[in-house]
């Protein structure tokens, strides 16, 4: 058992005993280290002025990741490497080229921006195959705001330090891997004090026991909801307990039942995989905040959250998704959509968390559309999301049908109506009207700052619409995706 946490800031190890388990890595960075250059924003994971650079290894592999400062808990640094913008500078006082291209190309004016934008620019240039097209480096940006330069100087910038040979942190590979290595040593992690206890499991059998031992615990995986909680909240948490950093749950792995996702898995780790099953699914992930939110951010935590407009859950529900559920020693199942009990309320006993959801091979033939209505492209929380399953017959009537909305109801919902209609019949337009009508049984939506109830209800029923032109056999390759958007170019 260890009573400390340990990372490396820059080349410099940090050993930290005792700190309070919400304190975050923005205010330990600017009150503590004085590092300044690492602004605060929103405080709430959108504007990316406080994004850094975490460094871990997965596997055998350094991999570099941007994440925000505000909303990382300290201890999340825990067997990691931080790099902030002062790291940037050659031994020689040279900038780094991302800053040369932000400099030249006018990538700055009041400046605020700037370290976030640079870090998340530095990040992309070590992506294993960082594309130089617009639409790749629009998305790696998405969660960096600026309110003055414009994007234009910006996303110039970063072609041209795409297209520049390697840095000063590539040099150091070799140094960060030996180091990270040296750091992971499997301890549990118990570090108590005047502001709270933090206990950060070895493995999912210490998770099991920390949290049977005590169910009032937080649990926290990514924090890109709990953050909140803390920074907008202002909620102390007496006794957190991490998700996220246990090893035995950071894995995706196939297995007989489908791919299985592990509670530690975070969206960017996960993208990939669920794509090639689903490939709908990917533009949903896509969407899901931002880069930095995603880095961080788990597909088990957007479940656990429970919330009605959480995007994971519709997909996964209509994909037939099965939630793997532990307390103790004792593992339980459970179909996804039963999770969901009402508002705020889940089927989760004193003790028990999330230690996978398994999403199955989707049977051949299968048609799984998933589709995110929300104010912006990027960076937005869903009004609804609809998320369809269909198969069908070899006549081509539909043989199953498997629909989940997010945004419609309490929780997240199948539409139960709605696939009666759909079940056993031709998909024509009489089909699509009657299901349509048949979804209006199905929800009673709210309105609220996102959206009216008759919005909601009448997007769902178009998105139904957009299921049909897509799939029904007389209109299949009807276009329906924002044409044009990839070709946007700036100039
Ligand atoms: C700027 C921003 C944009 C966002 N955009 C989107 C978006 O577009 N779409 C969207 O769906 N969400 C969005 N979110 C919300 C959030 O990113 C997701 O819900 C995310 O998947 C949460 O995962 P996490 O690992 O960060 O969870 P955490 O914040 O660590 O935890 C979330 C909740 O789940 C519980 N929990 C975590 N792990 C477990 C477990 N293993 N067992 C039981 N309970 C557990 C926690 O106790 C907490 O209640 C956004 C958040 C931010 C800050
Ligand atoms: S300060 Fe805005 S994302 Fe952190
Ligand atoms: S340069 Fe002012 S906010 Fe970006």
């Amino acid at each position: 058992m260890r009573q400390s946490i340990r990372f490396y800031l820059g080349n410099v190890r940090h050993e930290i005993p005792a700190f309070s388990p919400t304190r975050t890595v923005l205010d330990w960075l600017r009150e503590d280290k004085r590092r300044t250059g690492t602004k605060e924003g929103c405080n709430e994971g959108d504007c990316g002025a406080c994004t850094v650079l975490v460094v871990r290894l997965e596997g055998d592999k350094l991999v570099w990741r941007a994440v925000n400062a505000c909303i990382q808990f300290l201890w999340m640094l825990d067997g990691a490497q931080l790099f902030t913008v002062e790291d940037l500078r050659s031994p020689e006082g040279a900038l780094h080229p991302v800053q040369q291209a932000m400099v030249e190309l006018h990538g700055a004016q009041c400046g605020f921006c700037t370290p976030g934008f640079v870090m998340s620019m530095v990040a992309y240039c070590k992506t294993p195959g960082a594309s130089m097209e617009e639409d790749a480096i629009n998305t790696a940006l998405a969660g960096n705001l600026c309110r003055c330069t414009g994007y234009a100087p910006i996303v110039r910038a970063m072609k041209r330090a795409l297209s520049l040979p390697g840095d000063v942190l590539d040099t150091q590979t070799e140094v960060i891997t030996t180091r990270l290595k040296a750091l992971a040593d499997g301890e549990t992690v118990e570090i108590s004090g005047p502001e709270g206890r933090l206990t950060l499991p070895g493995n999912a059998d210490a998770l099991a026991t920390a949290y049977q031992a005590d169910p009032q615990a937080t649990l926290v995986a990514g924090a890109t909801d709990v953050g909140l909680w803390v920074t907008k909240g202002l909620r102390t948490l007496p006794h957190v307990i991490s998700v996220g950093l246990v090893p035995d749950l950071r894995t995706i792995e196939h297995t007989p039942d489908g791919l299985r996702v592990g509670a530690a898995v975070t969206y960017t780790q996960a993208k990939e995989a669920i794509a090639a099953m689903l490939p709908d699914a990917e533009e949903v992930i896509r969407r899901i905040g931002s880069t930095q939110v995603r880095n961080a951010g788990t597909v088990c935590g957007n479940i656990g959250n429970g919330s009605p407009i959480g995007d994971g859950p519709p997909v996964l529900i209509a994909a037939g998704a099965v939630l793997k559920l532990r307390c103790g020693e004792a593992h339980r199942s459970l179909p996804l959509e039963e999770y969901f009990l009402a508002y705020g309320k889940q089927d989760r006993k004193p003790g028990e968390f999330i230690e996978a959801v398994v999403i199955p091979q989707p049977q051949p033939g299968m048609v799984f559309r998933a589709y995110k209505i929300s104010k912006r492209f990027d960076q937005d929380i869903s009004a609804v999301l609809g998320a369809f399953a269909l198969t069908f017959d070899t006549d081509g009537r539909i043989a199953s049908a498997r629909i989940a909305f997010g945004g419609m109801a309490a929780i997240p919902k199948r539409a139960a109506m709605t696939e009666a209609a759909l079940q056993g019949q031709f998909w024509t337009e009489a089909t699509l009207t009657a299901a349509q009508d048949a979804m209006k049984a199905d929800f009673e939506p709210i309105s609220d700052m996102r959206s009216s109830a008759w919005y909601r209800q009448t997007v769902a029923g178009n998105l139904l619409t957009r299921l049909f032109a897509e799939t029904a056999p007389d209109y299949a390759g009807t276009e329906t995706r924002l044409a044009g958007w990839k070709e946007q170019a700036y100039v």
